[in-house]
């Protein structure tokens, strides 16, 4: 680790927080609207979706994985201003394609470091062998990330959880220290957990317990639960991780990392139009507009209509309309400019 050049985890504040990997909604879109509404120093990390190894380095495959490593001018505009990191995340089983594509993206894109998924449970990554599958494969595990070391030359995390069935953090966390990463994000789940029971903390504080004594320039990002900005802090501080890291989070509340006030209506629907702007911009007919269906009840809940309006949202069939609907309830409400 000591020799990687631009190894900005060694700068990253305590208390850093970062927007969770989320496949379908962490796209660059999605990062620069919550950033665009953070408030300066309280969102540091963003992480891209999952992106996989073996599409990366299939000339056909790279075509149908390539949106995920897209970042606009804009959001890098923002990104560099405010000093945040963008990472990208990648995940597969073969070290070898790990190397191709650390290779690649370090050569061909402007991300600032690498982290590999090794959490992921569902059945499709698990079935290949990859992500939470690596948990019960350590030498495999510790060969892909001296690979994307090795391809990249960039900072390597990795993102995983406490272990298969049983947590087995201690082990788990002194094999990774083995690998030269210099993150990790510990999800405070097994893979047999999903997302069913609540995060168990704790778990996080063997993890950090662990990283002092053996590798204490490691970072530790702690993942699972956390619903507001002072909770993910106090968290923190109770288990030695370093930085929070926010997923579902930010469905509730997309200004997370902004102050505590209540947003009143104009201002939800403000930041529902320019999401479904930036996502056209973006995706053009690239992308099915059904994706932005799902970010409705983000911005729509929590006020008088928003059940409704949400419901005429959801019948609509294009960008256009779902702006023209918006457009309705803004005069129904005397708020349209
Ligand atoms: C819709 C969705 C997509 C996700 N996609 C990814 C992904 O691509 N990579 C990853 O490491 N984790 C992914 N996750 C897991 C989250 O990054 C995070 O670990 C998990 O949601 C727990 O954090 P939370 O309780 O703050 O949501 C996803 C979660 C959700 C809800």
């Amino acid at each position: 680790m000591g020799g990687l050049l631009n190894n900005f985890w060694k700068e990253i504040p305590d208390g850093a927080f970062a927007l969770a990997p989320m496949e379908d909604v962490s796209d660059t879109v999605f990062r620069e609207l919550i950033l665009s509404v953070s408030d300066p120093g309280k969102l540091n990390l963003l992480f891209t979706e999952f992106t996989s190894t073996d599409g990366l380095c299939h000339p056909q495959g790279y075509k149908a994985v390539a949106h995920r490593l897209k970042v606009n001018q804009s959001e890098l505009d923002i990104i560099r201003e405010q000093n945040v990191k963008l990472i990208v995340q990648i995940w597969g089983n073969d070290p070898e394609k790990f190397f191709k594509a650390a290779k690649t993206i370090s050569e061909e894109y402007q991300f600032d470091g690498i982290d590999v998924n090794m959490g992921c449970p569902v059945n499709k990554v698990v079935r290949q062998n990859s992500c939470s599958a690596l948990i019960g494969q350590p030498s495999l595990a510790l060969e892909i990330i001296k690979a994307t070391i090795e391809g990249s030359g960039m900072p390597v995390s990795v993102k995983t959880r406490t272990g298969i069935k049983e947590h087995q953090t201690q082990i788990w966390i002194e094999t990774l220290l083995e690998s030269g990463l210099s993150a990790i994000t510990l999800h405070a789940r097994t893979r047999k957990m999903m997302s069913l029971f609540p995060a168990e903390w704790q778990q996080v504080r063997i993890a950090a317990t662990v990283i002092q004594s053996l590798k204490p320039d490691v970072k530790l990002i702690g993942n699972g639960d956390v619903l507001s900005y002072q909770q993910g802090l106090e968290l923190a501080a109770s288990t030695g991780a370093n930085a929070i890291m926010v997923g579902r989070g930010i469905f509730a509340n997309p200004w997370f990392f902004a102050d505590d006030r209540e947003r009143d209506v104009p201002e939800k629907l403000d930041l529902l139009k320019r999401h479904i702007t930036l996502f056209c911009l973006t995706w053009a007919n690239t992308r099915n507009f059904g994706i932005l269906k799902r970010f409705f009840k983000i911005y729509i809940h929590g006020f008088q209509g928003a059940v409704a309006l949400r419901a005429k949202l959801m019948e609509t069939n294009n960008p256009e309309e779902a702006l023209s609907v918006i457009k309705d309830f803004e005069l129904s409400l005397g708020n349209a400019d």
